[in-house]
């Protein structure tokens, strides 16, 4: 016989929103006495082999409602995790819940930093191990090593990673496609240290004769001055004694890149200065061999010296992405949209529910 003990009845305002059709707060605010999930289920199904009528009472509702919805999420999550996709379920809650969840830290303890999350609620805290779990079948993780072997192939079966062309082509559907611009004050200076380095029948001179407005860079040269380094100074990281860097020593760049766009549309890279400091003739400064997409009399494989300049770019081309498109314009914004939205935003509001499945996990992300 079962042994859920009704302990209260329902109080007038509970019954008004049960009337009403509001519907019943979360499962994680709903007030309960102390239970034991184990029992409950198993009266349950005590129950269900009885064919007793259940559940009688809005709490036992509640409750059964509550053990359904753990067992749903589980399920699902399972489903979702074995097929390789995120699950998202969204939880239905009063605002001034969702106001006592989610407060923005204090001025005083904001360190400097944009509005934040004071203390992230349970339902959205995830483990490290579960953020970046592989997540599908075949092993495959979050973040797909086959997409570099896609790329290649979507650009030409032909160009190989290391080439010029994939190399450019990063730099428009790459990690960081949003920085790239017009070469402007670049093109003489450029072209000046292709004649320091005797380059005047080649690159100095396709420099001289170019069309500026098919001259194209990412500049990275602040980097130094971003990052508080000197031009003497060596770009390595600080001590990191608890973190994921510990033991390890990783080195950062400070990349000029030079590109040029031919009039078929294809974008190719003339010149690097992997570190730049204060000038191209104080810095190490690489010109490409090859003065355009055609020109094949370049081994691209061998030329050591310009994939070394091409990954230092891509170093500070990375650098940048997760300082300042990945951490600063879009984290640190998101997470104060994200508790503004659920303090001020009912549940079932539909900019609400637009956005929340792309919350998932990101308060995690701190
Ligand atoms: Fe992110």
């Amino acid at each position: 016989m079962s042994t859920i003990q009704i302990r209260t009845m329902p109080s007038e305002k509970l019954a008004k929103s049960i009337l009403s059709g509001v519907t019943p707060a979360a499962k994680e605010t709903f007030k309960l006495d102390s239970w034991d999930p184990a029992v409950f289920i198993s009266d349950l199904l005590l129950q269900n082999t009885s064919n007793e009528k259940i559940p009688k009472t809005y709490e036992q509702t509640s409750k059964s409602m509550s053990v359904a919805f753990a067992k749903g999420i589980g399920s699902y999550s399972s489903y979702m995790d074995t097929i390789g996709f995120e699950p998202s379920i969204a939880v239905a809650r009063e605002l001034k819940d969702q106001q006592q969840l989610y407060k923005f830290v204090t001025e005083e303890r904001s360190e400097g930093y944009p509005p934040h999350l004071e203390v992230v609620p349970p339902i959205d805290v995830f483990e490290k191990e579960d953020i970046f779990a592989e997540n599908g079948p075949d092993g495959e993780t979050n973040i797909n090593q086959s997409s570099i072997g896609d790329l290649e192939g979507d650009i030409d079966p032909n160009k190989k990673w290391y080439s010029d062309a994939i190399f450019a082509q990063q730099n428009f559907t790459g990690i960081n496609p949003t920085t790239i611009e017009s070469a402007g004050k670049w093109v003489s200076r450029f072209t000046v240290e292709a004649q320091r380095q005797r380059l005047d029948k080649t690159m100095a001179q396709l420099l001289e004769r170019a069309d500026p407005a098919s001259l194209f860079v990412q500049d990275c040269s602040y980097f130094r001055e971003a990052f508080g380094f000197s031009a003497k100074d060596q770009q390595k990281n600080i001590a990191d004694p608890g973190g994921c860097f510990r033991g390890s020593t990783r080195w950062g760049c400070a990349a000029v890149t030079l590109f040029q766009l031919d009039p078929q549309g294809k974008l190719h890279p003339l010149a690097i200065a992997i570190d730049y400091k204060e000038s191209l003739e104080k810095s190490v400064t690489i010109f490409n061999k090859r003065l355009s997409p055609s020109q094949t009399n370049v081994d691209q494989e061998t030329d050591w010296p310009w994939r070394y300049a091409k990954t230092c770019a891509q170093v500070s081309d990375w650098i940048r992405h997760e300082l300042a498109i990945h951490l600063t314009n879009t984290h640190l914004i998101e997470e104060g949209i994200i508790v503004a939205a659920h303090r001020t935003l009912p549940s079932d509001h539909a900019v609400n529910r637009l956005l929340s499945p792309h919350w998932i996990k990101t308060l995690s992300l701190k």
